[in-house]
C-alpha cells in the first residue's frame, strides 16, 4: 500500500489547491455510517422479496394477536396500546419501503447499475496499449538468442541434427515472441511448452554427459 503524500493533505498549507493524484490520502466523512445502498442486486432482491415482507408479516401477525386478545380482555387492550402503536409504525414502515421499491423500480435500477459495473470491470482486464511491453521485449530477446544458437557448431553430435534442432528452437522462440506481440496467452503457453521440449531434445542429442 502506498503511503499518502503529507504535503497534499487537507490543512497542510501550500498544496491544498492542487488536484488529487494517485496515492493521495482522502478521508470522506459522512452520515449515516452504514448504508445498504451498495448491496448487490441479488441481496436487494432477497431483501425486497423475502426479508422485508416477512418482517412486515410477522409484525402484522403479532398485531392481530394483540387485537384479538384486546377484544376479549379490555385490560390487555390498554396495556398493549403503546406497544401495538409502535409495532404498527414498524409494519407500515416496511410496507412503505416495499411500495417505494416498486414505484421507482429499484430492482430494475439495481440490475442495470450492477450490469454497468460488471461491464466496466470486464474491460479493466483487457490490456491497455502500453501494457505487456516488458514481456514483449524479453521474448524478442529470447527469439534473438534462439536464432543465434544455430550459428554455433556443436561439440557433440552431427551437424545435420544440430541444424534441425537449433532450427526448431529458433522457430519455437519466434512463435513465443509472436504470441507475446499478439498478447495471446494460449499461444504463449503453447510456445513455452514447445520450447521446453526443444531444450531437452537438443541436450539429449548434443550435450556431453
Ligand atoms: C540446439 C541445441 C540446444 C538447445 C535448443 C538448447 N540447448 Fe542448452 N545446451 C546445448 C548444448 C550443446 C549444451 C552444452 C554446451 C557446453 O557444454 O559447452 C547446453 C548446455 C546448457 C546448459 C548448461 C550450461 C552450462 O553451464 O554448461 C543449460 C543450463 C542449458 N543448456 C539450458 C537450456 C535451456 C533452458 C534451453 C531451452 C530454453 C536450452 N538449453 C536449449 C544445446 C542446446
Amino acid at each position: 500500500m502506498r503511503s499518502h503524500n503529507p504535503s497534499r493533505s487537507v490543512g497542510t498549507g501550500d498544496r491544498r489547491d492542487q488536484p488529487l493524484g494517485a496515492g493521495d490520502f482522502v478521508m470522506v466523512a459522512g452520515y449515516p455510517g452504514r448504508t445498504n445502498r451498495y448491496a448487490l442486486a441479488g441481496e436487494f432482491n432477497e431483501t425486497a422479496s423475502w426479508t422485508y415482507p416477512t418482517i412486515a408479516r410477522h409484525y402484522n401477525a403479532v398485531l392481530k394477536m394483540i387485537d384479538e386478545a384486546g377484544k376479549a380482555d379490555a385490560d390487555v387492550k390498554v396495556k398493549y396500546a403503546a406497544t401495538a402503536a409502535s409495532m404498527n409504525n414498524v409494519a407500515k414502515n416496511y410496507a412503505g419501503q416495499l411500495e417505494g421499491f416498486k414505484r421507482i423500480d429499484a430492482a430494475g435500477q439495481k440490475q442495470a447499475e450492477e450490469a454497468a459495473v460488471l461491464a466496466w470491470l470486464k474491460k479493466q482486464g483487457a490490456a491497455s496499449p502500453g501494457e505487456g511491453k516488458e514481456v514483449q521485449s524479453t521474448t524478442e530477446e529470447i527469439a534473438k538468442y534462439g536464432k543465434a544458437l544455430g550459428a554455433n557448431d556443436p561439440e557433440k553430435g552431427d551437424k545435420e541434427s544440430w541444424k534441425k534442432l537449433s532450427g526448431k528452437f529458433a522457430e519455437n522462440t519466434k512463435a513465443l515472441d509472436d504470441a507475446a506481440d499478439a498478447k495471446d496467452l494460449d499461444k504463449v503457453k503453447a510456445a513455452q511448452k514447445a520450447i521446453g521440449g526443444s531444450c531437452k531434445s537438443c541436450h539429449d542429442a548434443h550435450r556431453g554427459q
